[in-house]
């Protein structure tokens, strides 16, 4: 058997936290799940009840394929086994695995609320484990109830994009995102860096679009300016209005 790679954490989830970046992961890799021969997805880190990974089989099935395989992979066996009772094979499986994904060569890797417990020295080897087989790896942090999350999409062990995602209704201010940044840019929030720009930057936008026509509207008109004010924003309205914004990772937009 292949030795596990990482360490077990806590293993705090919630139904339906991790619906943002399913919704994304439809969107961003379904043409590549569509295309592949075996559509395996894993879910990294499924915490101490599998409902996630169960949700993220049952949304991608319904949006992307229906024979879509997902993983869930666990560093703890207690969880592995306790997540037994909801397996569905060959759809979806739970077994045992760390950061070496257990000799398994997915199209797309979710790794949400793993690496947040780990030293930030330690985000980079476990990128380039992940994406090793030539996967595309979702890995970012989310609130107890997912109304905040961001992420980064990282190939080949490099970061490419970053999407920061909440839900508009109960949003009050952008600057809420300082606190579940990713791991790797979560310490570099001070001036002087990319990511503390782009969110002083986004705060900015989102000040100067104050509008009575609510938080949706609020958010369109900040994405629209930051577009005007030269943010190379990745995506359009259609994702803007689910509260999202993707751009390119922020040492791509001045690398420190
Ligand atoms: C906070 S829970 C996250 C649960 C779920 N992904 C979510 O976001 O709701 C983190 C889980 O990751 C697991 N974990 C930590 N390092 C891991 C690794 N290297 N490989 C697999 N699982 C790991 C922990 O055991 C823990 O159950």
């Amino acid at each position: 058997m292949i030795k596990p790679v990482g360490a077990i954490t806590r293993g705090t989830t919630n139904p339906n936290r991790l619906r943002r970046v399913d919704n994304f992961i439809a969107y961003r890799c379904g043409a590549l799940l569509k295309e592949a021969a075996q559509p395996l997805v894993i879910d990294l880190g499924y915490g101490a009840t599998p409902v996630t990974a169960v949700e993220l089989r049952g949304r991608l099935a319904a949006a992307v394929r229906p024979d879509v395989v997902v993983a869930g992979l666990e560093i703890d066996p207690v969880r592995v086994s306790d997540a037994q009772p909801f397996a569905d094979p060959p759809w979806l499986l739970f077994r045992r695995g760390g950061f070496e994904l257990a000799g398994m060569a997915p199209v797309v890797v979710r790794a949400f609320n793993v690496l947040r417990q780990y030293p930030e020295e330690e985000v980079a080897a476990a990128w380039r484990a992940m994406t090793a087989t030539g996967a595309l790896l979702v890995e970012g942090t989310c609130d107890e109830l997912g109304r905040i999350a961001t992420w980064t999409v990282v190939e080949g062990g490099v970061p490419s994009t970053l999407t920061l995602s909440a839900r508009l209704p109960v949003l009050s201010h952008p600057a809420i995102f300082a606190e579940r940044l990713p791991k790797a840019l979560i310490h570099h929030n001070v001036p002087g860096h990319p990511v503390h720009e782009l969110l002083r930057a986004l705060g900015r936008a989102w000040d100067a679009e104050a509008t009575p026509f609510g938080p949706r509207q609020r958010w369109l008109a900040t994405a629209r300016r930051m577009r005007a004010d030269g943010w190379p924003l990745l995506d359009g309205p259609a994702r803007w209005r689910l509260g999202e914004l993707t751009l390119p990772w922020p040492a791509r937009l001045w690398p420190v």
